[in-house]
């Protein structure tokens, strides 16, 4: 694994500070509520498993699992839910988690799916944000850290189900992806 990564972007001691901030910001925002955060499957999951236990607001976690990619390193910009939530989100503050922001696509999704099912608010969080590839006009409310154009794997974030066990966020050999 490690061989593949062309440096280290985001070390997990990094990542750790960030979130603790990002953490307290959300506890203030969403102080004496009940937030349900939604994880965006798979890439979320160590991001949203970290910042949950960093707040001390009490959320419920649910997941939904939105494809756009396969096996290559660039979007096809029609999301799809592939697993849907295992709860209602009618008149809930949904708290969506999401490990990359690239072209926006799936971010536009979820927030106008959301809307459509009765939420009572939508407040975005994200690990990292990739403002040059953005194809739509959308931002997340939180992010956590700005990326170049590059391709990162590591901490939840993979190629091809790949590398998703890293401890820490690097950046891919572009030989990886171009061979
Ligand atoms: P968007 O719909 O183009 O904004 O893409 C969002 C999704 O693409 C993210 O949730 C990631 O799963 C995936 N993605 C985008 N850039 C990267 C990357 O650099 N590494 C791994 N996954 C990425
Ligand atoms: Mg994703």
């Amino acid at each position: 694994m490690e061989r593949d990564i062309e440096r280290v972007f985001l070390s997990e001691q990094r990542i750790r500070e960030r979130i603790g901030q990002a953490a307290a910001i959300l506890d203030e925002k969403f102080a004496g509520g009940n937030p349900l955060a939604v994880g965006v499957l798979k890439g979320s999951v160590m991001f949203l498993c970290d910042l949950v236990r960093a707040m001390k607001t009490p959320v419920q976690i649910e997941f939904i699992t939105v494809s756009s990619y396969g096996e290559r390193a660039q979007s096809s910009g029609v999301p799809k839910i592939v697993s849907d939530l295992s709860a209602s989100v009618a008149g809930r503050d949904v708290l969506l988690v999401e490990d990359i922001v690239d072209s926006g696509c799936t971010l536009k999704f979820l927030k106008e799916y959301f809307s459509g099912r009765g939420a009572r608010s939508f407040t975005s969080v994200t690990l990292l944000n990739k403002p040059a590839r953005r194809q739509v006009g959308i931002e997340a409310d939180y992010s956590c850290f700005e990326a170049e154009d590059e391709f990162l794997v590591g901490y939840g974030l993979d190629y091809a189900q790949r590398y998703r066990n890293l401890p820490y966020i690097g950046v891919l050999n572009r030989e990886v992806y171009e061979r």
